[in-house]
């Protein structure tokens, strides 16, 4: 072997050396915790196949606010659980809802916790999908996206004036971005950015989740809205049209089966770009180290740092506030 053999090693030798050099590293202050807030109070329950959530009313929301906030998460994003839907979703901006009463009280108990809502009609209509729905000319029956369109824009500018910071747009609704600027700019939240989820793939990871929110479509699936997860392409073409038409942050959804469309994302546009580690996801790796399969806190944070290496500056995760636990020692 010659001198000049380069030898990797060097750098590896001790943890303090390993720190110094280090590339991609994840912070509390990059996570954002996913909460689903419904009506009633005291009320708190465990979501099966997402072990350590749960469905809480507003009291007790409050409550694990103060918890991530302790622990130095960066925010929340909350998504409702209405006691009535009709095909139109109209609680989604019901000032008196759980999501705008949820962002009332953590803005006046928990300030300081970056307060994100989940704009979507899914969780609001009786048929479960994203928006109501119409007979096409050819006789399918689909969401009506240009009907869906305000009724996103509304609810938006409700969670706005219940003290959102970020309104965070899940649906998919082709011009929806625009939409939802033009009408918080003319009615005062011209400073309330958007995180567009810019490219949400028609995943399989979503299903805990639809359990956890009761938004399960009725029939038929989420493929006419969202995308194909064959497409990189076409998710950093959605990603260009949602910064043309206003939007903050671009997201990519889900994280760790699509790194490589975080990884274009992230060269393609120059704003920050968040990622959804899904509930799929997150019920994977706990199912797996629940049975002692896997290590959790071992491939937890690899996964979230992978996430972080493929270009995301934001990570929406189920798994924040445990880590943030973690990396305070
Ligand atoms: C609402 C929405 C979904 C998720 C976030 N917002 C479900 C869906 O599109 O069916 C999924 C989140 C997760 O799985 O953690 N449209």
């Amino acid at each position: 072997m010659t001198a000049s053999m380069y030898r990797g090693r060097r750098l590896r030798r001790t943890d303090a050396l390993r720190t110094m050099v280090r590339e991609t590293w994840v912070a509390p202050g990059h996570l954002v915790a996913p909460l689903f807030v419904c009506g009633g109070e005291g009320v708190r329950r465990p979501i099966d196949a997402m072990p350590g959530c749960s469905q809480v009313s507003v009291d007790e929301l409050v409550n694990d606010c103060r918890e991530l906030k302790a622990f130095g998460v960066g925010g929340i994003i909350l998504f409702g659980i209405p006691d009535d839907k009709d095909p139109q979703g109209d609680a989604a901006a019901d000032p008196d809802g759980p999501v705008a009463r949820g962002l009332k009280a953590i803005a006046a108990e928990v300030p300081g916790l970056v307060r994100w809502a989940d704009v979507c009609l899914c969780e609001y209509t009786d048929h479960g999908h994203c928006g109501p729905l119409r007979q096409a000319p050819t006789g399918e029956t689909e969401v009506d996206n240009d009907r869906t369109v305000p009724l996103l824009a509304q609810a938006a500018r409700v969670y706005a004036d219940a003290g959102a910071e970020i309104v965070a747009p899940s649906d998919m609704m082709d011009g929806r971005v625009a939409a939802i600027r033009a009408q918080l700019d003319s009615e005062g939240h011209a400073e309330t950015p958007i995180v567009a989820y810019s490219a949400k793939f028609a995943s399989a990871f979503y299903g805990p989740f639809r359990d956890a929110a009761e938004s399960a479509p009725a029939f038929g699936d989420r493929r006419g809205y969202q995308m194909d997860p064959a497409n990189g392409r076409e998710a950093v073409r959605e990603a260009r049209i949602d910064v043309d038409e206003g939007a903050d942050v671009v997201m990519v959804k889900p994280a760790l089966p699509y790194l490589d469309v975080i990884r274009r994302v992230r060269e393609a546009v120059d704003v920050p770009v968040a990622a959804y580690n899904v509930s799929g996801e997150y019920a994977a790796l706990k199912a797996a180290a629940e049975r002692g399969w896997l290590d959790e806190r071992g491939a937890v944070l690899e996964s979230l740092t992978a996430i972080r290496r493929a270009g995301a500056d934001v990570i929406v995760t189920y798994h924040a506030k445990e880590v943030a636990r973690w990396l305070q020692g």
